[in-house]
Parts: structure tokens; C-alpha cells; sequence
């Protein structure tokens, strides 16, 4: 019997289309297309399925979540820009969700401003990993297919 490929959905909020030009020194210089070639090679010997989507608007992203709801997703890496500080309705979308969730964050930011220091979703993902710039993705791609692998 053939096994399902096993389908991880990357999620980016609102500016992160803007990576490679989006403050350098803070976020690298490289484009999210590049971020995404990469994990999608990452992905391959990991025996994992990606989807990327990126939105700049709230609602679209709940949306997303609410598709794929319905599918049989085996983990999100998310990393929620912005809305990571503000946003009690992504909570609350993710809270709908039973696969792993890794919260992803390319600086660190508990290094930065106060009001980065607060994530409205630490608490309900699996995991957060912040700091490490482009290499967090696959250090989050790395766990959940771990994490998938020996369930
Ligand atoms: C970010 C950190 C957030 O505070 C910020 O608003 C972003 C990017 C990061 O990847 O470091 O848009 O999530």
C-alpha cells in the first residue's frame, strides 16, 4: 500500500514578501523565494510535502488556516510577522488545528523592542524558534518531520 506523502504548510504574515530588501541587517538579504527553495530541498530527504502561502492580510491568512482545517496537514511552521504581537483571532484560528505548530521568528525577538517580546501564541504552538534568521525554517521543517516520523 502507498503511504500518503505527508503535507507541512508554511505560513508567513504580512511584509515578509518584502525579505532581501525588508531591513537586511535584521532580517538577511535573502528573498522568501529563496527561504522557500531551500526548505523545499531541505524537504526532500525528509520525505515531506511543502505548501507555501503568504499573505499581508489577517483575514486571508484565518482563511487559509480554515482550508486547511479540512486536510490532512501534518504540521504548520508559521512565522506571523507582525501579528505574532497583535493578533487574538490567529490564536484563535490556530487553536483550531491538533498537528504540530512551530512559531518561527527570523530575529530574536526577545533582543528587540518590548512589544516584540510578547507572542500571543507562544503559549499554544508546539514550539518557537527565533533568532536564527532563514536557517529557523529548517531547523522547524527538521523537528516536525521528526516529530512525524517516529508517531
Ligand atoms: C518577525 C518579527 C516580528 O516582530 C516582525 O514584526 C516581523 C518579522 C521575524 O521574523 O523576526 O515581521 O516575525
Amino acid at each position: 500500500m502507498t503511504q500518503k506523502t505527508k503535507k507541512i504548510q508554511v505560513i508567513n504574515g504580512p511584509n515578509l514578501n518584502m525579505l532581501g530588501k525588508r531591513e537586511p541587517q535584521i532580517y538577511g538579504s535573502l528573498t522568501l523565494d529563496q527561504i522557500n527553495t531551500d526548505l523545499v530541498q531541505h524537504a526532500i530527504p525528509l520525505g515531506v510535502e511543502l505548501d507555501f502561502f503568504q499573505s499581508n492580510h489577517e483575514g486571508a491568512i484565518l482563511d487559509k488556516i480554515h482550508e486547511i482545517f479540512n486536510e490532512n496537514i501534518a504540521g504548520i511552521i508559521i512565522n506571523p510577522g507582525a501579528l505574532t504581537h497583535t493578533s487574538v483571532a490567529l490564536r484563535d484560528a490556530l487553536l483550531l488545528m491538533s498537528c504540530p505548530i512551530v512559531e518561527i521568528h527570523l530575529s530574536n525577538i526577545y533582543k528587540r523592542e518590548g512589544f516584540r517580546h510578547k507572542s500571543l501564541l507562544a503559549d499554544i504552538v508546539t514550539g518557537q524558534i527565533s533568532g536564527f534568521g532563514h536557517h529557523g525554517y529548517k531547523m522547524a521543517l527538521t523537528a516536525i518531520a521528526d516529530m512525524i516520523n517516529e508517531s
